[in-house]
């Protein structure tokens, strides 16, 4: 039968509907799978599962293509600004300039964190990682604005998000610095807002470097949405069970800061300064990463699930890096060890054979090094670019009334037992 596959189990066959997406991905459909057979599937990781049908993001693994709502990633980050692939993300098309207009001004006039939220840092010890920071707050955002769960309120929730993230996430920083904690301009945009959030001091005078301004852009948008990464279906999880847009996002940035995910870019630069403390020789670190199964080391930045044969996001941010440490006068040995590092992985048959290529962490971490930011904000600078990603895929689910999230399991531990008294165990 055309468009369906069979399966024969215990001696009887079934048929499920076979489906494609738009750019001709196929799948089974086996939403019927249990009842009709009695059997689950198990896939640790979700390797081979597709948890949702979704119109944001593309990509295209063995291709290196990835797309934001059909805009490839390469024209976007060389045309667009953040706010609007975070309004193409959300709302699913560009915004004319009406609509950009009043998004962007919609953000601007949301900046303004409840004074009541910012007692709340002074409760963390002064050197509280930021994403443990982030996560809290914005969890708290939901305690802030009891309408959360008012559908017709989504778009102001959202704005609100947008807005408050950077003066969130840079007072974090303010804070465990002992710097006194800027408050937002409406003068400034979004980047420059943050940008000044972070790094201006009362004593003195703060000017926005163009140069940061634009590699900023260009690192949020590449880091603004991946389709059902691990941080994302985290978001989607927590939304399935009707959890307010607050927690959902707050429960993403939570996941994002494994150092298998976003926590990688922190542990990169960690690596690479570890090699430069260590002679700076790549190929005893290459090693390492070979028997990283006695060593227990492995090479942050690469490698990646979906990606085999490169990430599209590590071309541009490679450019990037060397554009950026240029313009900015910046002479880091650290970007070359991170190409030596690349150069000996990409040479040798362990990395080749697996399909292990530099991922998006491998390089941001030394544009953020090289525009001021310190390490432990790099997956904070992830969180924000990721957000719009994270909004537009809660907002999709919630839209397309998916079902509650539940995986399956199958079963390994004893078989019923009979209670034993503590005297007699
Ligand atoms: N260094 C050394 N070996 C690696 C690496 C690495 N970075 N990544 C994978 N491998 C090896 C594994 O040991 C395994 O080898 P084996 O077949 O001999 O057992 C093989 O490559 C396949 O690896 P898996 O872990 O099965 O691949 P998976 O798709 O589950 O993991 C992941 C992907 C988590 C990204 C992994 O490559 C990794 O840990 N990379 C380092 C962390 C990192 O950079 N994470 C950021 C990813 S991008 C992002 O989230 C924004």
């Amino acid at each position: 039968m055309a468009n369906s596959a069979d399966l024969t189990v215990d001696g009887k066959t079934y048929s499920f509907p076979t489906l494609e997406g738009t750019e001709n991905e196929k799948a089974f459909d086996i939403s019927n799978l249990r009842d009709q057979t009695g059997y689950v599937t198990l896939d640790r990781g979700y390797k081979n599962t597709g948890a949702t049908k979704s119109a944001i993001t593309f990509l295209d693994g063995e291709k290196g293509i990835l797309q934001y709502r059909g805009y490839s990633i390469e024209d976007l980050a060389a045309k667009a600004s953040f706010l609007g692939v975070a309004y193409l993300l959300i709302y699913g098309e560009l915004p004319t300039q009406t609509q950009y207009d009043k998004f962007e001004s919609d953000i601007r006039h949301h900046t303004m964190v409840n004074e009541d939220m910012r007692k709340i840092f002074d409760g963390f010890p002064v050197d509280a990682h930021p994403m443990g920071v982030l996560s809290s707050l914005v969890s708290a955002m939901s305690a802030f604005y009891p309408d959360v769960n008012d559908e017709d309120n989504t778009d102001l929730h959202i704005i609100r998000l947008l807005a408050k993230l950077p003066t969130i996430a840079t007072w974090s920083y303010k804070r465990s610095k002992g710097h006194p904690m800027n408050y937002p301009q409406n003068k400034l945009d979004y980047i420059q807002n943050f940008l000044n959030m972070m790094f201006a001091l009362p004593v003195e005078d703060y000017t926005v470097d163009p140069v940061v301004v634009e590699a900023l852009n260009v690192l949020l948008i590449l880091h603004a949405d991946h389709e059902q990464n691990c941080s994302t279906s985290t978001v989607r999880l927590v939304g399935s069970s009707q959890a307010n847009i607050y927690s959902s996002i707050s429960a993403g940035v939570s996941a994002l800061w494994g150092p298998l995910h976003g926590g990688a870019n922190q542990e990169v630069i960690e690596m690479l300064e570890n090699i430069k403390a260590d002679g700076g020789d790549v190929s005893k670190y290459v090693e390492m990463a070979k028997n990283a199964k006695s060593t227990g080391f492995r090479l942050y930045g690469f490698g990646h699930r979906v990606y085999k044969n490169f990430d599209p996001r590590a071309k541009i941010i490679k450019k990037a890096a060397d554009d950026v440490l240029s313009k900015l006068g910046v002479n880091d040995p650290i970007l070359d060890i991170a190409k030596g590092l690349e150069e000996a992985a990409l040479n040798d048959d362990y990395f080749v054979s697996r399909k292990l290529y530099p991922n998006v962490d491998f390089y941001s971490g030394i544009i953020y090094r090289a525009l001021g930011i310190p390490t432990n904000m790099f997956t904070v600078m992830f969180a924000i670019g990721r957000l719009p990603g994270w909004i537009a895929q809660w907002k999709e689910m919630r839209e397309n009334k998916e079902p509650i999230g539940r995986p399956r399991q199958i079963y390994t531990g004893p078989t019923h037992r009979e209670f034993v008294p503590v005297e007699k165990r």
